[in-house]
């Protein structure tokens, strides 16, 4: 028998492919002193009973209590970290106000590093005891506090890949809030990336660094070739914000005469390490240079209904091959939960589906074909993920990290009782995906560390 590092005892659900889940019924799940999975273990297999006896009572050994399961912790493919300061507020105005009048005077205020500390701290700290694992932050325009946040996750043991935004337009964007100039926009990110590489070498979990043109509308042209001439120096993820509104995929069509998806990939942007927010107005021929780019999709449910004019077609683009996750678009989003944004997703893909007008008749109202289960959106939100950012993480499987959430339906107080009914496994999936709240969340951990603790 190969000795191991940690030795965890419960029973797990992980997402086999989008529609269906496994349900691993009191494995053990064995790891290697990386923080991933070595070996996950049946009770039928003979080597289970050697394992129990050489590890039970060990420190390196944990065992879930009745009514205690594991999940895969969440992956958020969407966040502005420095918007949770003002997440909840500000969400009835069109998307080009609210970027005027409130998000770049409260990004601005990020040059100050005790206020980024203040905010980015308290973020990381809601989004771990929330279950999300990893996060792929937009921070702000300044390259320090942008750094400030990769440390905060390093320090608090959280999967970041945090990007320092591009915005050098100097007509698109105030004086108050910009890159100096286009060379300063590109040499801020390269020293960025490099600093965030060092970081990475000495963090478990990993922090990486992420190219983060804003959009097209913030951009210049230049920057955009340059940062996509930086992505192939330095195979760096990107992420950007594509087709998101019908006035930001009109501007773009007015400028450049091309798709947003188009022009991104023009500039080198669309990659297999690319991971691009909202795609609500993707045609089909954006969809298709997608799946053969590798580029993924952010599906952010909440924010799209309040900034995005639309319901993203999920369950069409996902049939065409493109690899798609879930993003809280804080504070485009008002949740840090990637739970209400499962929850969002299964039903603005009901209403697609039903349609919103129930006086239409009804062959004129809905999308057919386009709802998902909360078992696809529970895949999107952990799976999905994993694959959009091309790692192992967002499984309970063997080579993946031990990135998981403990969740407890005992918790006093809990929305997720029972009530004596005999319900199997696949049941209390449902009920913890539909009703659970961070107070179930009993443990979070990654790589193998544990992160979050709640108690009773
Ligand atoms: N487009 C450009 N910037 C933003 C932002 O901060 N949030 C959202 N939702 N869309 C954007
Ligand atoms: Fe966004």
């Amino acid at each position: 028998m190969d000795s191991f590092d940690k030795v965890f005892r419960g029973t797990a659900f992980s997402s086999k492919s989008p529609k269906e889940v496994n349900i691993f019924k009191d494995y053990l799940f064995c790891l290697d002193a990386e923080g991933k999975i070595q070996r996950s273990v049946s009770p039928q297999e003979k080597v289970y009973q050697e394992i129990l006896d050489a590890y039970t009572g060990e420190s390196n050994f944990f065992v879930l209590e009745e009514g205690q399961y594991f999940l895969p912790g969440f992956i958020d493919l969407h966040i502005h970290a420095p918007q949770w300061a003002q997440a909840g507020l500000a969400m009835a105005i069109p998307l080009e106000d609210w970027l005027d009048a409130y998000t770049f005077p409260l990004e601005a205020k990020f040059s100050d590093l005790s206020f980024a500390r203040e905010i980015y701290e308290d973020l990381v700290a809601t989004l771990l005891a929330n279950g999300t694992t990893t996060a792929l932050y937009f921070a702000t325009v300044h390259k320090e506090a942008s750094y400030l946040l990769a440390q905060i996750c390093a320090e608090k043991g959280q999967r970041g890949l945090v990007g320092k935004v591009v915005m050098d337009h100097t007509e698109e964007c105030p004086a108050y809030y910009r890159d100096k100039d286009t060379q300063k926009a590109l040499d801020d990110t390269e020293a960025f990336i490099l600093s965030v590489q060092e970081l990475n070498k000495i963090t478990k979990q990993g922090v990486y660094p992420v190219i983060t043109p804003r959009f097209i509308p913030s951009c210049t042209e230049e920057a955009l070739a340059g940062l996509g001439k930086l992505a192939e120096k330095y195979d760096a993820y990107i992420q950007s914000h594509c087709s998101e509104s019908d006035w930001e995929h009109a501007f773009v069509k007015e400028r450049l005469h091309k798709h947003d998806a188009f022009a991104l990939n023009d500039f080198g942007l669309l990659r297999d390490k690319a991971v691009m927010a909202h795609c609500t107005f993707l045609a089909d021929e954006d969809v298709a240079l997608f799946a053969e780019t590798g580029t993924a999709i952010a599906h952010c449910p909440i924010s799209n209904v309040f900034f995005s004019n639309g319901i993203l077609p999920l369950a069409r683009f996902k049939a065409k091959g493109v690899d798609i996750g879930l993003g809280t678009d804080i504070s485009g989003g008002f949740s840090p939960s990637l739970l209400d944004n499962v929850k969002q997703a299964v039903i603005s893909s009901r209403m697609l589906e039903e349609g919103v007008d129930a006086t239409l008749p009804a062959e004129e109202r809905g999308v057919p074909d386009s709802r998902i289960t909360i078992n696809e959106a529970f895949y999107f939100a952990t799976a999905g993920g994993g694959e959009s950012l091309s790692l192992p993480i967002g499984r309970i499987e063997e080579g993946y990290c031990w990135d998981v959430q403990v969740i407890d339906i005992k918790t006093p107080g809990s929305k997720l009782r029972l009530f004596g009914r005999n319900v199997n496994l696949e049941e209390v999936l449902q009920k913890i995906l539909y009703l659970s709240t961070p107070e179930n969340i009993r443990a979070v951990w990654v790589q193998g560390e544990k992160v979050h603790a709640r108690p009773r």
